[in-house]
């Protein structure tokens, strides 16, 4: 059955909870996002019902854990409509990208090859490709922004040759909002051989993903911003190419057999998992999901569209404000970035914390896109399912009585 998402926001406890002395307004969903009670249930019921390590013992407590572990990989697989065997559980979206970068691109970058990202690309997915450029003698291209701030997809086409060998890039931007065609984007790369990586941080929690259709050669994303537990992370590869790529962590549970000298590694996705991993995050993530598939995407999409478009316009309309991001009219994620004309972003940010309005303001991980706009730094608001036009007006009150104070 599918749930009311109406009455959704009353499954997040922290929601109900005040800063300031004023009931909380949370929009910083684009850095974490809340986690409903069935996920922090699921958490107690683990560590008092379920709580040993898998992949290992024979015994039946450990069995059934090990089962139900498993069973999350099959159930992130279907997510992202992948085989449970393309599904490996890291620490978040950055190990996801820094694996890719560090044990993959090495199998497939000679030097003087070239690695194809983004200006909008957050640190996780820039930094990453910036050192293993230089280490391997590749050469670190951009694609960078039209005037719409989406892709300039001319750029992109124009910079893809024979010797890209990764196109490494976020679907959505944490700072424009932008939902990049990832579709087209892999279909132009694949015809001159080159691998796409993609940061789906910002889009897995909003959108459905189907890495199938996308084709793309791995896809990342975070638990926490899927409304699951901090700690645990998701890096989908096509199957072929996490066989070909090394182990990045050498442990417990991921070899087949280890003599004096020399060590034969279980198949993927095991050999990435060394040690004990995160069981109690993985089980955590299972009720995330579960929670989402709970509500369904058509109501997802259309809140989350509801608020951008609200909250986005009423900003818009206020004397001052700058919007940094893709028009309204155009396909655009919950995530809006702005500027108020004379105010610093953290002195406009602490003016709506005191509201009890929490926006993240900074460079937010992106600096180079800073750069590319012109601007050390904005505010962000971040929307979720379960924020209400309520919350748009006390994020549109508070930036008005900013606007007032610091008489902009
Ligand atoms: N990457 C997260 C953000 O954009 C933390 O806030």
């Amino acid at each position: 059955m599918v749930k009311d998402i109406a009455t959704a926001r009353n499954d997040f406890p922290l929601l109900k909870t005040q800063m300031n002395q004023e009931s909380l307004t949370y929009l910083d969903n684009a850095a974490t996002t809340q986690k409903p009670q069935a996920v922090i249930e699921r958490l107690v019921d683990y560590y008092q019902t379920e709580n040993v390590n898998v992949q290992r013992g024979v015994y039946a407590l450990a069995q059934a854990t090990t089962a139900k572990y498993e069973q999350v990989r099959q159930q992130v697989a279907d997510f992202l409509h992948a085989q449970a065997d393309e599904i490996i559980f890291t620490r978040g979206t950055t190990t996801s990208l820094n694996w890719v970068a560090q044990s993959f691109a090495p199998t497939v970058i000679q030097p003087g090859d070239e690695i194809l990202i983004t200006i909008m690309e957050h640190h996780s997915n820039l930094v990453p490709w910036q050192i293993v450029a230089k280490k391997l003698g590749a050469h670190l291209r951009y694609v960078e922004l039209n005037d719409q701030a989406e892709l300039d997809l001319a750029q992109l086409q124009a910079n893809l040759n024979q010797r890209t060998k990764i196109v490494a890039l976020t679907q959505v931007s944490n700072v424009l909002g932008t939902i990049n065609p990832i579709k087209q984007i892999t279909a132009w790369a694949h015809q001159v051989g080159a691998y796409v990586v993609v940061d789906g941080a910002q889009a897995a929690g909003h959108m459905p993903v189907d890495v199938q259709a996308l084709d793309c050669d791995f896809y990342a994303f975070s638990g926490h911003k899927v409304y699951g537990p901090t700690g645990i992370g998701v890096l989908y590869g096509k199957a072929a190419l996490l066989q070909q790529m090394p182990p990045v962590e050498y442990g417990g549970e991921m070899i087949n057999r280890v003599t004096r000298q020399s060590t034969d590694f279980k198949a993927a996705p095991a050999k990435f998992e060394a040690g004990t991993m995160p069981i109690a995050q993985v089980i955590g993530l299972g009720a995330a999901l579960d929670y989402l598939t709970s509500l369904g995407w058509s109501q997802i999409e259309a809140q989350e569209q509801h608020l951008v478009q609200l909250a986005g316009s009423q900003l818009q309309a206020i004397p001052g404000i700058t919007l940094y991001g893709p028009p309204l009219s155009k396909p655009h994620a919950p995530v809006l970035s702005f500027n108020l004309t004379g105010v610093h972003p953290h002195d406009l940010a602490t003016v709506l914390d005191s509201q009890g309005v929490a926006v993240r303001a900074g460079h937010h991980c992106a600096q180079p896109l800073m750069a590319a706009l012109q601007v050390s730094a904005t505010a962000r608001a971040s929307f979720a399912f379960y924020n209400n036009d309520q919350d748009v007006q006390r994020l549109i009150t508070a930036v008005k009585l900013a606007k007032e104070f610091f008489q902009a």
